[in-house]
């Protein structure tokens, strides 16, 4: 029988932090209640392209998994913040890999994205249509978020994760998974001004708006009903699952699902006080942390899972191979930036308009 394994992930966040307290600067907010109500203390904001950053995550998973780029059939870049419509990014980031042999595509499902393309990518390795995929989860939110609205500009931020998976006839990959969407509420998490809906809507800066109340209930009832059904279509109990690792968009949301699934925090990876909502890249980077800190044994049970915009949600009952170790290193690394955090969300600040920052 033929599996499909993750055999690399790798990172990459770009060095530019942007804390709580540089957020009080800019809107009416405080470290004490963006903690308490979402976890986080800090995200990244990228000087570099999105394909940039989604090239060194994918270069590192590449390196890890120790296979050449002549052998790498599909990259699939997930993401909702592609630099262009045409091309999609995936093109930009299988140039720069260099992956000569690849068919490249993006794929938008928001936040969900990296789980609804690792189930998609698991099924074309099972099913032989290709050998192996680069999958990269990357965004670059600082460019659709409006630095003076308190309610989003708190949450987000730029990152890429990346996995590579292989065919192997050991189990491994998906054994249970669940894509879901409610298309009639999509304006409650919407970016406007982008797209071809309405001609020259082009001229308006994109920004992310968000009923973040209405989202938050129902991103708790999807990620635990969506958990649990994976669990049982894998055959397995709860106690089975060894790390949960969810998409890090509040860690209130990440407690109440873990909270349905009866999981101890020893059993829930989370890194969202670093990074924020870094929206399809979260459970790619959590994933690569998690096995950097040894909290992935050898052929783990793990439950991906993940809501949003869309309004989208997923998860998926995955079983790691037995190699929780890198087969290589790569010693790249982003280029290096002389521009501070003010420097970086003045260029936002100009195309919102608006006066550059002090
Ligand atoms: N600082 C201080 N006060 C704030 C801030 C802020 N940054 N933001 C909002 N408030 C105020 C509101 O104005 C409101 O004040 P009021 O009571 O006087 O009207 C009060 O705080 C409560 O606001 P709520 O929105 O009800 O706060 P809530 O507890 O729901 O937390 C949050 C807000 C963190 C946004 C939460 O709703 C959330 O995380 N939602 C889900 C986000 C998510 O999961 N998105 C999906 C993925 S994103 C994607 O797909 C791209």
């Amino acid at each position: 029988m033929r599996y499909a394994e993750i055999t690399g992930w790798g990172k990459a966040l770009p060095p530019t932090v942007l804390s709580n307290a540089d957020l009080e600067q800019l809107v009416d907010t405080s470290d004490e209640w963006i903690t308490s109500r979402s976890g986080i203390k800090e995200r990244r904001i990228s000087h570099v392209a999105a394909s940039d950053m989604a090239e060194l995550a994918a270069r590192r998973a590449i390196a890890a998994a120790g296979v050449e780029m002549e052998q790498i059939d599909l990259v699939i870049n997930a993401t909702c913040t592609p630099e262009s419509i045409i091309p999609a990014s995936a093109s930009y980031v299988q140039a720069k890999l260099g992956a000569v042999n690849a068919g490249a595509m993006d794929l938008n499902a928001n936040c969900s994205g990296f789980v609804y393309s690792y189930v998609t990518a698991d099924s074309l390795v099972r099913t032989g249509v290709v050998d192996t995929v680069v999958l990269v989860g990357v965004e670059r939110l600082s460019w659709v978020l409006d630095y003076t609205d308190r309610a989003t500009c708190i949450l987000f931020g730029d990152g890429a994760g990346a996995v590579v998976l292989q065919p192997t006839d050991t189990e491994a990959g998906v054994f249970g998974s669940e894509l879901g969407v409610d298309g009639n509420m999509a304006d409650l998490l919407a970016v406007h001004g982008d797209g071809t809906v309405q001609p020259g809507s082009s001229l308006v800066p994109p920004r992310i708006v968000m009923q973040g109340s209405d989202v938050f209930r129902r991103a708790v009832t999807a990620m635990a009903d969506a958990s649990e059904a994976v669990v049982h279509e894998a055959g397995w109990d709860l106690d089975d699952i060894d790390l949960l690792i969810p998409h890090q968009a509040n860690q209130r949301i990440i407690d109440a699902t873990s909270r349905r699934l009866r999981l101890d925090p020893a059993r829930v990876f989370l890194n969202i006080h670093a990074y924020g909502n870094t929206s399809a890249a979260t459970i790619p980077i959590a994933l690569t942390e998690a096995i950097e800190v040894r909290r992935v044994p050898p052929r783990a049970n793990l439950v991906f899972a993940a809501f949003g915009g869309g309004l989208t949600w997923a998860a998926a009952a995955v079983r790691f191979g037995e190699r929780v170790t890198p087969v290589g290193e790569v010693d790249d690394e982003l280029p290096g930036t002389d521009e501070s955090v003010w420097d970086l969300l003045a260029a936002n600040f100009k195309s919102f308009g608006r006066l550059e920052l002090e």
